[in-house]
């Protein structure tokens, strides 16, 4: 129970605050998010405030309507204060998103911002992964800068307009080889415009 009288959800947030993830399913592409913010729960839809506004212009950069895509939130509730949710939070969500990836089952994930990405995957950097496709298995994670980033860092839009146009492409290129001499990692990595998971074998010359 709330203080008003409200009920909780699993992640202990306020379940008034729920936002459901919304799209076709199955769906070629996903998108993840962060948390629902104000306008969200308002609207009971994901990315329908001001960084849904600059999604929608991003997506139309990389060829794509918000019909093409399913998007959702790592947490389906909204933190107060519009604070970055806990990592118990993120937890006590995962059965739900994992049920969600599951129903959706794209070839294409697309995380929006560094705490989509951290559910996801271990030891990725935003910084330097941000934009390049990843090979995860079933399918391919694109880490991407949250919208929002760029509403309190203008500097930051330009890299985000730069990423989202170059998706297509990236997306269509062959994936480099299997294994190769470790002198031509940074070459492939580069030539291909990917980020390359390294696993190095040291029994051998
Ligand atoms: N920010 C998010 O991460 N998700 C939303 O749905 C809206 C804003």
């Amino acid at each position: 129970m709330t203080q008003d009288g409200g009920t909780k959800c699993p992640c202990g947030l306020d379940e008034a605050g729920f936002v459901a993830g919304v799209g076709p399913a199955p769906c070629r592409i996903m998108l993840v998010g962060e948390a629902p913010g104000a306008t969200e729960v308002r609207k009971g839809l994901p990315f329908v405030g001001p960084s849904g506004q600059f999604l929608s212009l991003l997506l139309s950069e990389a060829g794509l309507t918000r019909n093409d895509v399913y998007i959702t939130n790592v947490v389906k509730c909204r933190p107060p204060g519009n604070r970055k949710p806990t990592p118990s939070e993120c937890r006590s969500c995962r059965d739900k998103f994992t049920g969600e990836l599951i129903d959706v089952n794209p070839q294409v994930v697309i995380t929006l911002g560094d705490t989509a990405l951290k559910a996801l995957t271990t030891g990725v950097s935003l910084k330097t992964a941000h934009g390049l496709p990843l090979k995860r298995g079933e399918y391919t994670l694109v880490p991407m800068y949250h919208p929002a980033a760029a509403l309190h860092q203008p500097n930051l839009r330009a890299t985000l307009l730069s990423d989202w146009r170059g998706l297509q492409s990236k997306l269509e290129r062959p994936s480099p080889p299997a294994t190769l001499p470790i002198e031509m990692v940074g070459d492939v990595a580069d030539f291909f415009k990917v980020y390359v998971p390294l696993a190095v074998d040291t029994e051998t010359d």
